[in-house]
């Protein structure tokens, strides 16, 4: 198979599809790569690094795409506007494409798609089964996004997070409040413990209590209405009037000491939990910082603004979006990895495409395949 990575077009996005070391493995499985010129840049991954992999440089994204029999990518195809072409139509027909489609939130993209007859595989879509883990790119970019999370919080206060013990006294440690203990949750809580950090989590699923504590951290418990506050998968559910009520009340009474709010509730499909309101930001200390992760699904708290910083009486809100690029190294390395173990799991031994739709990750992942939706 010949697999191509196009450079990322999106503006801002420093991320690449495949670093040099998954080439490596993908020549070696008798698959060819293409790396469009500079794909790799901005993530500090030269030409150079790439041939020396193995792969083959192309010149422009139109080649590229023309070539290609499947092609991964960081974000959906968008308009190519230098080429005055969208990269899905400079694509090959019957080509496979690689990426997050969020089928749901891109009809017109869909309907691209299955007129192109490409087969799309959506990143978003993978099933929640333990196989389907290493190739779980939704999770290895929010581990970057928690993470770096709590270094814009670190950088902003103006405090120290460790506890100091110095001749010029002693300096408390910071408190940070991790609301959401899911994937990006979990590495806000050991990045801010790894610096010293008095730490404190909250979530609706008890299930996470031990990792939480497993961390360092404190679980804070607050006594729900409901029964189930998680599905089958795993996932939380939407709360009902009453719990979240007490969520609230609980929060208010919580969130007032703390020095950092990093904010990852989430549940799938659905507008962010809204868990953190004006009259709870004004009862904050000033100097307080709120990262507000879940900023593009609606934001965790009613002052964020997707992609902006708000100061509210001293307090400062970060809604900072597409935090992996901010990373590009080794959330591009993380990327790889993923999109290298789904890419192995469509080519057989021989090097040829075998799409098997009875494998729940591939049947599971397929949005368009040869001119239809694969969607029911
Ligand atoms: P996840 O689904 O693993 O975790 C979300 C957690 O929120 C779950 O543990 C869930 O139980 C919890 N939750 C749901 N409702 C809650 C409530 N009312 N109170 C407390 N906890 C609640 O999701 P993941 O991967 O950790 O992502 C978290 C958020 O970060 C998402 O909104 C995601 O879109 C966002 N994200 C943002 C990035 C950025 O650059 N800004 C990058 C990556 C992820």
């Amino acid at each position: 198979m010949k697999i191509g990575v196009p450079k990322e077009i999106m503006p801002g996005e420093r991320r690449v599809a495949l670093v040099p070391d998954a080439v490596s493995g993908l020549v070696k499985a008798k698959n060819e790569v293409l790396v469009e010129t500079g794909a790799g840049a901005a993530a500090y991954f030269t030409d150079a690094d790439y041939q020396k992999a193995g792969a083959r440089i192309i010149p422009d994204a139109a080649a590229l795409y023309g070539e290609a029999d499947i092609v991964v990518k960081i974000h959906k195809p968008v308009e190519n506007t230098a080429l005055g072409k969208h990269e899905v139509d400079l694509m090959r027909e019957g080509a496979v494409l690689i990426t997050f489609l969020q089928p749901a939130m891109n009809p017109d993209l869909v309907q691209r798609l299955i007129a192109r007859k490409i087969s799309g595989f959506s990143l978003d879509a993978l099933p929640r089964i333990t196989r389907a883990q290493a190739m779980d790119a939704l999770s290895s970019q929010a581990t970057v996004a928690g993470y770096k999370a709590v270094l814009i919080a670190a950088g902003a206060i103006g405090k120290f997070f460790p506890m100091l013990t110095t001749a010029a006294g002693t300096i408390a440690p910071a408190r940070v409040f991790v609301l959401g203990a899911g994937v990006a949750g979990l590495q806000a809580i050991a990045t801010a413990r790894r610096l010293g950090a008095v730490v404190f989590a909250y979530d609706v699923r008890p299930a996470v209590k031990e990792q939480v504590e497993s961390l360092g951290a404190k679980f804070l418990m607050v006594e729900l209405a409901d029964k189930d506050t998680q599905d089958k998968g795993g996932y939380a559910k939407e709360l009902s009037e009453e719990s979240h009520k007490r969520e609230m009340e609980f929060l208010a009474r919580n969130i007032t000491g703390m020095d950092v709010v990093i904010a990852t509730a989430a549940i799938p499909g659905k507008r962010a939990p809204l868990l953190i309101t004006r009259a709870m930001v004004a009862a904050m200390k000033p100097g307080s910082v709120i990262v507000d992760l879940a900023a593009e699904t609606g934001g965790n708290c009613e002052l964020t603004q997707a992609g902006r910083e708000v100061v509210a009486n001293g307090v400062t809100i970060f809604g900072p979006v597409n935090l992996p690029s901010a990373m590009p190294t080794h959330a591009s390395q993380m990327f790889s990895k993923n999109i290298t173990n789904l890419v192995m799991l469509m080519v057989a031994k021989d090097g040829k495409l075998a799409l098997n739709f009875n494998d729940e990750i591939i049947k599971g992942t397929c949005v368009t395949h040869e001119g239809r939706s694969m969607r029911g």
